[in-house]
C-alpha cells in the first residue's frame, strides 16, 4: 500500500477580481512507505496548499488523496492519527517553554517524561537551540528558534507520515544540515515516510529519493534527482536541478527566493 497517493487533485481559490484561480491542477503522485519524497517549487507554486490538503486542513475541489489507504476527506480523523505537519505557522503554548511544549506532546503519546526530556535536550542541542532558550516562554523566541522547536517536536514522536512544509527555510546553513541529517536518520531508524516541500534545489537533490517539480500548481517533472538530471544533461557534463527546472519550465530558477510568507 502507498503511504500517500494523490490522483487528479485540484484546488481553486477565489482571488479578488481575478475570480477563481487554480492553486493546484491535475496533481498525481504516489509515495511508497519509507520514501523521502520532495516537492520542489518556487514561491506561490502550490506547495503549502498541497501539504495542507494532505494534512486534512483544506478540502480538495476535485480528485482523491489517500494516506495509507485512508481518504483525507471521508476519513480525516484516521488520517490525522497517521500524520504530523511541521510548517512555519506551527502552534505552541506560547507561555510555556520549548521543553514544556515537547513534554506535553510526549505525554499525549505516552512517552515517559525522563526519556522525553533527555531526547528533547539532545534534539535542541543538535538543532542549535541556545541552551538559555529551553526554559523560556515560546513567545520570547525568534522565528527561527520556534521553527527548531517545531522540528524537534516532530522528531520526538514521529508519525507514520511526516509532512514538512519548508522545514529548513530561514534556518542558518548549519541548522539546515542538521535538519536534513535528522530526516535521513529518522527514515533509517523508524522507516518513517517523509513528504517535504522545499525551494532549495540542493536540499531536494541531497535527501530526496524522488522529487516532483511544481510550477504554477502543476507537476512539470517527477522522478529521482539522478534521473531528472540525466534527462537534461546532453554534452556529458553533469546537470544540476536548476538545469532541470529550466528545461521543463523554460524559466530560470530565481536565486533571490526569500523565506516563505506562509
Ligand atoms: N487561502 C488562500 N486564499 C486565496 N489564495 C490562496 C490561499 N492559499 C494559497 N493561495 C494561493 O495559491 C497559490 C499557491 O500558494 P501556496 O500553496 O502557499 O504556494 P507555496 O507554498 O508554493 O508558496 C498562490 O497563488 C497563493 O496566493
Ligand atoms: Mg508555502
Amino acid at each position: 500500500m502507498d503511504a500517500l497517493s494523490i490522483r487528479d487533485l485540484e484546488k481553486r481559490f477565489v482571488k479578488g477580481r481575478r475570480g477563481e484561480v487554480y492553486a493546484l491542477r491535475g496533481i498525481g503522485l504516489r509515495v511508497a512507505p519509507g520514501e523521502i519524497y520532495g516537492v520542489l517549487g518556487p514561491n506561490g507554486s502550490g506547495k503549502s496548499t498541497l501539504v495542507r490538503i494532505v494534512a486534512t486542513l483544506l478540502l480538495p475541489d476535485a480528485g482523491e488523496v489517500r494516506v495509507f489507504g485512508h481518504d483525507v476527506v471521508r476519513e480525516a480523523w484516521k488520517v490525522r492519527e497517521l500524520i504530523h505537519r511541521v510548517s512555519a505557522e506551527a502552534a505552541f503554548f506560547k507561555k510555556l517553554s520549548p521543553m514544556e511544549n515537547l513534554l506535553y506532546g510526549a505525554r499525549l503519546y505516552g512517552i515517559p517524561g525522563r526519556i522525553a526530556a533527555r531526547r528533547a535536550r539532545e534534539l535542541f542541542s543538535r538543532l542549535g537551540l541556545p541552551p538559555d532558550r529551553i526554559g523560556k516562554p515560546m513567545e520570547q523566541l525568534s522565528r527561527g528558534q520556534q521553527q527548531k522547536v517545531a522540528v524537534a517536536r516532530a522528531f520526538l514522536h514521529p508519525p507514520r507520515l511526516l509532512l514538512l512544509d519548508e522545514p529548513t527555510t530561514g534556518l542558518d546553513p548549519r541548522s539546515k544540515r542538521e535538519v536534513q541529517e535528522l530526516i535521513l536518520e529518522l527514515r533509517e531508524r523508524e522507516g518513517t515516510t517523509v513528504f517535504l516541500t522545499t525551494h532549495d534545489m540542493e536540499e531536494a537533490d541531497r535527501i530526496c529519493d524522488r522529487v516532483a517539480i511544481l510550477d504554477e500548481g502543476r507537476i512539470v517533472a517527477q522522478g529521482t534527482p539522478a534521473a531528472l538530471k540525466a534527462r537534461v544533461s546532453c554534452d556529458g557534463s553533469e546537470a544540476t536541478m536548476e538545469d532541470v527546472f529550466f528545461a521543463v519550465t523554460g524559466k530560470e530558477w530565481g536565486d533571490d527566493e526569500g523565506p516563505e510568507a506562509t
